[in-house]
């Protein structure tokens, strides 16, 4: 197995692996590289449904999403479609997934189904480099601060995903809830600290108003999407892309109107999340 950078500061491109038939020292290496990289890109690996579940077995527990439609027979594996004719994508803005959870998904695992000629990427940012670039100052500014994660505003009654022609891939209406977490958090498994804050799911600062709170996020998201701290994965047929939501963002770029694009993803399962 071998892992390089995949650009200068965001993510890893592995290879010499395939993840349908893994060997427990190279899951060993796999969880180093993971933890070093946040993201890592896989090339070639054609998984199954099957292989896509047997793998995510292998490396924890895994979690369901609320809200999206899963495959038959395999109600672990969310689907991740955009059909020829539906103009909204899932995931089309920065985000870590499941920041709105009490106990937060450690890690997805993404595998390509079906893509668009060409367009559709998946774009990462890296919160731990983007953490530490950071000035002192606003080092300062947030470190004992906590935020409210929600899901309301997305998959709520009135939510903005309720009102496009995604409403009808989603359910879980009545499962929408909140949860607030540090801003600064030392990464369970790393040890690092990362910012965790995304723009898809946090509403404010605890205890401070709306629009204190905003113009601080607006000022965070405007440094962590800063190309030193970005990269884009151009998909392939038997791409897998695996990430950590605890020091990433990812959004999926919706440049491909026209055409469909499903993706398979299982979720899994984190830690509680403690301050820096
Ligand atoms: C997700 C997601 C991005 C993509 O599966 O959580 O945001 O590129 N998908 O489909
Ligand atoms: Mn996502």
């Amino acid at each position: 197995m071998h892992v390089a950078p995949y650009s200068s500061g965001c993510g890893g491109i592995v290879s010499g692996i395939q993840l349908a038939s893994i060997t427990s020292d190279q899951l060993i290496d796999l969880r180093l590289a993971f933890s070093t990289y946040g993201v890592l890109f896989f090339r070639d690996q054609n998984l199954s449904p099957k292989q896509h579940l047997e793998f995510a077995q292998r490396y924890g527990k895994i979690v369901i999403n609320k809200f999206f439609k899963t495959i038959e027979h395999h109600p672990q594996i969310a689907e991740v479609r955009k059909e020829k004719t539906q103009q909204t994508n899932i995931g089309g803005g920065w985000h870590s997934d499941h920041s709105y959870d009490e106990i937060p998904a450690m890690g997805s695992i993404l595998v390509a189904r079906t893509l668009p000629k060409t367009g559709g990427d998946t774009q990462f940012a890296n919160l731990y480099a983007a953490y530490d670039a950071l000035t002192p100052e606003l080092k300062k500014t947030i470190s004992s601060l906590r935020a409210v994660h929600s899901n309301t505003h997305l998959y709520g009654e009135n939510g903005l995903y309720r009102m496009t022609d995604l409403a009808e891939q989603l359910g879980g209406m009545d499962r929408v809830g909140d949860a607030t977490h540090p801003v600064v958090i030392n990464h369970p498994e790393s040890g690092r600290k990362a910012l965790y804050i995304n723009p898809g799911h946090t509403i404010t600062f605890e205890g401070w108003d709306f629009n204190e709170s905003r113009r601080l996020l607006d000022e965070l998201y405007a440094h962590v999407t800063q190309p030193q701290f970005t990269c884009s994965f151009n998909w392939l047929p038997g791409s897998v892309t695996f990430w950590d939501n605890r020091c990433t963002w990812h959004q999926a770029n919706n440049d491909y109107q026209g055409q469909a694009r499903l993706m398979h993803r299982i979720t899994l399962a984190g830690t509680p999340l403690s301050a820096a």
